[in-house]
């Protein structure tokens, strides 16, 4: 079988693949095999978090690996009770000696806390950017007003964020929040981009599917892949999965399937909902 990459994507000095492999819910012998696994097939791009205690599983993936460290884009998160300063630089060095690396190529504050000042967060995460610790940095589910803050405070300090880690399938809209990503070069990165496997029995996305020839979660990955400044990161422990959720860069969906697509969107699509999340847009 030959090996499929995912085109890159440029984000503020970052250049992200498009696609990559997340790794929530995925722990131990499990965690290391899937992304494992993935290397041997073309991701390059690995995204984890303190919050998920997988680092260690994927720092032994990454370093079994024949994948040279240099070419795989590894993301971490920093929960969001660490991202005072001082806790988040600590935060970042102890990720470093789980994943067993030098560096990050992304460190992203996991979920804004409005109990830390964003100015101290976003200073400490610029920090860690210029100690080497992580190559770029980002957010990840910050609402517009929040990103225009950050986007604000980093400049201050001479720094860009590379992403905005946001829930978004075809069943929920993001539009205006993208838009707003777009606006500062920053790249929006869907986390629950397949809706958590719960849309690939949608009606309409089987019967694109169908026409096509694909899958039913390549349409909708590939529908992530035709938005510019998007990038997705699909979880899957099933080799299968893995492999057709890469295959995506051969066929094209047309304007009348992306807006199909995006008419799936329901006012209750959001699935991620924690008690600690913002109040959302
Ligand atoms: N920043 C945040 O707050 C945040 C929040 C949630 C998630 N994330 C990140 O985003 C990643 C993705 O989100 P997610 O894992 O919640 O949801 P997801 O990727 O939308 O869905 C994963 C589920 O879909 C199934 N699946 C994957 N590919 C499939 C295919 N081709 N056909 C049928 N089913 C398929 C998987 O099963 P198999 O394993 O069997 O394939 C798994 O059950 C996470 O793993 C994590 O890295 C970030």
């Amino acid at each position: 079988m030959s090996t499929l990459f995912a085109p890159k994507l440029p984000a503020n000095g970052a250049n992200i693949p498009a696609l990559g492999l997340g790794t929530f819910r995925m722990r131990d012998d499990v965690c290391t095999q899937a992304v494992g696994a993935a290397l041997e097939i073309g991701y390059r791009h690995i995204d984890t978090a303190v919050m998920y205690a997988n680092e260690a599983a994927v720092g032994q993936a990454i370093a079994a690996s024949s994948v040279p460290r240099s070419e795989i884009f590894l993301t971490t998160k920093v929960l969001p009770d660490e991202i005072g300063a001082g806790a988040l630089q600590k935060s970042a060095e102890g990720s470093l000696k789980r994943l067993g690396l030098d560096f990050v190529d992304l460190l992203l504050i996991h979920w804004p806390n409005a109990r830390i000042p964003l100015a101290e967060s976003i200073e400490a995460l610029c920090d860690v950017k210029k100690r080497g610790l992580a190559r770029n940095i980002g957010v990840a589910n910050f609402t517009i007003a929040l990103v225009e803050e950050a986007v604000a405070i980093a400049g201050r300090h001479g720094e860009k964020l590379a992403t905005n880690q946001c829930e978004y399938h075809p069943r929920f809209n993001q539009d205006p929040l993208i838009a707003t990503c777009r606006k500062h070069g920053i790249a929006f990165v869907s986390y629950c981009p397949v809706g958590q496997g719960r849309i690939v029995d949608d009606p309409v996305i089987v019967g694109i599917a169908a026409r096509l020839g694909r899958t039913p979660a390549q349409v909708v990955l590939r529908w992530h892949m035709q938005q510019p400044g998007v990038a997705a990161i699909p979880k899957s422990a099933t080799p299968a999965h893995q492999a057709a959720n890469l295959a995506i860069f051969d066929f094209a969906l047309t304007d009348e399937d992306m807006q199909a697509l995006s008419g799936l969107a329901v006012p209750n699509g959001r699935l991620v909902n924690p008690p600690f999340a913002p109040t959302w847009d």
